[in-house]
């Protein structure tokens, strides 16, 4: 383990004095990344912050934290999340223009990343642009995304793991005109679910273990936190809600389902609303992806109870990283509760899901920059290195054709790098790899191996719509299209499992 770590070190040093020669920051009292003549519609005064919050009745534990004000703006651009850790929740609307003013006050370098929006590489909050404590980094941005759910979380280089473990996460919420026309269910009747997993100690404090098996598998966690809260729990009117679900876990991946077999109705995923709805029996959902459920509990009686569970599955996590979540008994199952719901209210009128939800065209494979040349994403996990295109983060500076032209469409291919793993293979796993900027679309999924294994999450994957992160199971490959409009500069590429992205499983396009 030890010499995993120092290789890590070794490797990554030489990258972080590049970043420290190329943006001597940690020094300036502020940083300020803004535009031209830009008046900001809303205003935000973002903290990072040392708190203690009460996840068990009658004890503390001590978390880091985003607390926010605003300054100017809708009343509703800025709200808290009781009883919770996570930071507040932030809602746009599509055009907004954007400043925050974020303050590190705790006792590490930090900087935050607003996950799915498309932004300048100013504002994108790469570890590059980490601040120290005491000092404050300003965004400004204009929001560019259809209406969507994202979140924000630190991108400090070696440390994005344990700030979000400590707590460092909130919700942003895109509104936009299409979707507002639909009136979906709004106000109580929309839901925000953020789901987490934590290991705590005996005097109920979050336990991060920092050891070989963690690096190399991601962190899992025996309990399961809904909003930082354990046993979440919903009490709902007989009618139609939309429940947004992000996981912001460090490495679980949930395989979602109704315990009592309710097909999921899913009207969106990361980047926006779907076509149409799409009914499916089980939705497997990789950090940092979002899904977009419409629910509706019209039809049951006041009493009835329902639970959202993650069942077992096979092919994603090998066995020897299983960490089984610990159950209201107590008992560590490979399937667990979620959370849960209780119908409390009857209620006469109940909306119905649209048929159609937008009109998002394909993205034109043969208007793309590279038709028989795909941008190639290899995944390795070889030689105990975790790595991209056989490279760790900034290691060689960029590829060849890790250089983009702006305002181009690239094919872009992800798949798994066998070589050289040998014995290695046993430790194949499923990664969600995250593309920084606009959104992308994917064109095919193909996978030759373990069917067995595979028939227990092929059915879960949401490949249509606006993504920000695909899961790449072993044995797979995923093409997909994606955009690189408006914005010059670096944008990461990476695996979104962030003990992985820390060891260095992430890269960057030069977009230019
Ligand atoms: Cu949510 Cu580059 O990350
Ligand atoms: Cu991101
Ligand atoms: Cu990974």
């Amino acid at each position: 383990m030890a010499k995993l770590i120092q290789f890590k070190r070794r490797e990554i040093l030489g990258a972080a004095s590049v970043f420290l020669g190329l943006q001597p920051l940690l020094g300036a009292k502020q940083t300020r990344a803004e535009l031209p003549n830009f008046s900001p519609d809303v205003e935000i005064e973002l903290y990072a912050r040392r708190d203690r919050v009460s996840i068990f009745p009658d004890t503390q534990t001590p978390v880091w934290r985003y607390v926010g004000h605003l300054l100017k703006g809708p009343a509703n651009s800025l709200s808290n999340v009781n009883d919770s850790y996570l930071g507040p929740t932030l809602r746009f609307v599509s055009g907004q223009k954007i400043r925050v003013h974020l303050h590190n006050e705790l006792p590490e370098p930090t900087i935050t990343h607003w996950h799915g929006l498309h932004v300048p590489m100013a504002a994108d909050g790469r570890p590059s642009q980490a601040i120290g404590n005491g000092q404050t980094y300003v965004y400004d941005f204009e929001v560019r995304n259809r209406a969507s759910m994202n979140f924000y979380h630190p991108h400090t280089h070696e440390a994005t793991a344990t700030q979000l473990y400590r707590g460092l996460a909130g919700l942003i919420i895109v509104e936009d005109e299409e979707e507002r026309a639909l009136e979906l269910p709004s106000g109580p009747y929309e839901i925000l679910l953020a789901l987490q997993d934590r290991v705590f100690n005996k005097d109920n404090q979050f336990v991060y273990r920092s050891d070989m098996h963690q690096s190399m598998f991601g962190f899992y966690g025996d309990q399961i936190l809904v909003n930082g809260q354990r046993q979440y729990h919903l009490n709902v009117d007989s009618r139609a809600y939309r429940f947004r679900i992000v996981n912001a876990s460090n490495a679980r991946i949930y395989k979602l389902a109704w315990n009592d077999g309710t097909p999921l109705t899913v009207i969106g995923v990361d980047g926006g609303l779907l076509n149409q709805p799409e009914n499916r029996a089980y939705i497997m959902l990789a950090p940092s992806e979002r899904v977009d459920l419409w629910v509706d509990f019209s039809g049951r009686s006041i009493g009835s109870k329902l639970s959202m569970q993650s069942l077992s599955f096979a092919g994603l996590v090998p066995e020897m990283a299983q960490t089984r979540v610990q159950d209201n008994e107590g008992e560590k199952n490979g399937s667990f509760t979620v959370f849960s719901v209780s119908v409390t209210r009857q209620v006469g009128e109940s909306p119905k899901v649209p048929e159609r939800l937008s009109k998002i065209k394909p993205l034109d494979t043969s208007k793309a920059a590279n038709p028989n040349q795909p941008i190639p994403i290899a995944i390795g996990m070889g030689h105990m290195r975790l790595t991209l295109n056989g490279r760790v983060y900034a290691q060689e500076g960029f590829l060849p054709y890790e250089h983009i032209r702006l305002n181009s469409l690239q094919l872009i291919d992800i798949f798994h790098d066998h070589s050289g793993m040998g014995m290695m293979s046993m430790m194949a796993m499923g990664h969600p790899i995250h593309l920084h900027g606009q959104p992308f679309q994917i064109l095919k999924r193909t996978f030759s191996g373990d069917d067995t294994a595979y028939a227990t999450i092929k059915d879960g994957f949401i490949d249509s719509g606006y993504k920000d992160t695909v899961l790449v199971a072993p044995g797979e490959r995923v093409e997909i299209i994606k955009p690189f409009d408006d914005f010059v500069g670096e944008f990461m590429y990476h695996c979104h499992n962030v003990e992985h992205e820390d060891m260095g499983m992430m890269r960057e396009f030069n977009v230019e």
